[in-house]
């Protein structure tokens, strides 16, 4: 087919170079912003008087009728028309005539591209928030129903100190809270029209751009054409927030996968949420922890890959921006499908309770709360951490717990310990004293929970 921008050339593209540049087979996905940007630029330029009224008219309709066409699987794009904006050109010149070729007045594909794609981004956007905010309410709500389910925390994967399970989930209810602001933050510095950027600098018609991001929902319009075209920050910042929830995500299915082990057996995955083996008849494995945890690759490498191809563009549009959109498309559907599948693995999974009481009351996770009993006695600390370095030493010895020790033994390292020992050191005791703000405390889960109901109810 002849090219819309054809006039110069003498001879025909090359069918390797034809393939290797097209990208209607993956910028398809761009095809009703695209359409949305074009109708709001068309009756624009009809407001102006660039264009006629009725011709502003006929592409506004003939658009309409393309989009409906597409969404019926009507139209097979034409790789020859190398992408979703071109072919949207010759789609609509083919359907109301030379009307169509008026669309592209005072526009380029540069300023049309990075319209579309930030108005593609700021839905998925929104897409994004709403799994996470769902996500983040799971959490919450487990955290309600465990503040008193016991559990050592972990430090170095040692027993450290008792926690409840309502802690440990809220630990994660502010890595999601986090992840929900970044996005949100994403936004705002994304919602700025670049259309009216031309191909780098501007146009030579009066374009009203304020109207334009009016009708598309801008909050502003790009100051510096140059940038308007060639800025992908948000794109990055997208995947970046992408990879930073990865992260958390990961962290996540990692500890699913270690409590569901055999060794822990905190937690038992619904079978609708785990997997078999082929050859190993008793085997039921944390697959989808576990490939959520592979995922996180991808993402990051998503944005690797885009923060290497944008380094060295001098400005203003180059080619290799075109490689932003398959990586960004992944990291969305990626990201998304993850926090899709993670929220009923979450709701559906069995809390042992007793396996982690058990846990915590082995592995001395009480030691520091016997340490902290002596300094209230007027033991300096780092004394009463010696004694009682002793007595986990000996315990060890003797395959017995702190709480196994007899009172008698306990007055033979510290005559000061009394027989509220017991009681001082038990693991219920241990979590209930720890009641900073932030603790693991059920007063202060109690609150926490609070707080991160008030964040959803502001968002849901
Ligand atoms: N398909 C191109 C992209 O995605 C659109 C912009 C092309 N502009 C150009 N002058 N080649 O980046």
């Amino acid at each position: 087919m002849a090219k819309l921008w054809g006039g110069r050339f003498s001879k025909d593209t090359d069918k390797l170079v034809e393939d290797f540049h097209s990208s209607i087979s993956f910028d398809q996905k761009l095809y009703k912003w695209d359409i949305t940007g074009s109708k709001a630029h068309a009756r624009m330029l009809g407001d102006i008087g660039v264009l006629t009224k009725e011709e502003a008219q006929q592409i506004l309709a003939g658009l309409d009728e393309i989009m409906t066409e597409i969404e019926k699987g009507q139209v097979t794009f034409d790789p020859a028309a190398e992408d979703i904006h071109m072919n949207m050109e010759v789609l609509l010149t083919e359907k109301i005539g030379t009307v169509g070729k008026k669309l592209h007045t005072g526009r380029s594909r540069n300023d049309q591209v990075a319209v579309d794609v930030r108005m593609y981004l700021r839905h998925e956007i929104e897409n994004t928030h709403h799994l996470l905010l769902e996500l983040m309410k799971t959490v919450v709500d487990i955290a309600e129903e465990h503040k008193e389910t016991i559990l050592p925390g972990y430090t170095h994967l040692q027993r450290a100190q008792p926690v409840s399970f309502a802690h440990h989930m809220l630990a994660y209810a502010e890595m999601f809270k986090r992840d929900i602001t970044r996005l949100e933050d994403c936004r705002v510095r994304m919602n700025v029209l670049p259309l009216g950027s031309g191909a780098l600098a501007g146009t030579t018609f009066p374009l009203d751009r304020e109207q334009v991001a009016e009708e598309l929902g801008f909050d502003s319009v790009c100051l510096n054409s140059m940038d308007g075209v060639s800025d992908r920050d948000f794109i990055l910042e997208y995947m970046a927030a992408a990879s930073i929830c990865s992260m958390h995500l990961s962290r996540m299915c990692e500890e699913i996968i270690i409590w569901s082990s055999q060794e822990f057996h905190f937690i038992d995955l619904d079978d609708g949420y785990s997997t078999g083996s082929s050859i190993m008849p008793q085997k039921k494995n944390p697959d989808v922890a576990e490939l959520m945890r592979g995922k996180t690759g991808r993402v990051y490498g998503n944005l690797m890959g885009l923060l290497t191809t944008m380094k060295g563009l001098p400005l203003a549009y180059n080619k290799d921006m075109q490689e932003d959109k398959e990586p960004l498309f992944d990291t969305v559907e990626t990201w998304q499908k993850c926090l899709l599948v993670l929220t009923p693995m979450l709701r559906t999974m069995t809390i042992r309770k007793d396996a982690m009481l058990q846990a915590a009351k082995g592995g001395f996770t009480n030691a520091t709360d016997l340490a902290d009993y002596l300094v209230r006695k007027g033991i300096p600390f780092r004394d009463a951490h010696a004694i009682v370095g002793k007595l986990v030493a000996e315990c060890l010895d003797r395959g017995i717990s702190l709480d196994e020790v007899s009172l008698e033994e306990y007055k033979a390292h510290n005559p000061l310990i009394e027989d509220d020992i017991y009681d001082a050191i038990a693991v219920y005791t241990c979590m209930a004293n720890r009641n900073t703000i932030g603790g693991p405390s059920v007063a202060q889960t109690t609150a926490t929970i609070a707080a991160e109901r008030e964040f959803l109810a502001q968002r849901m």
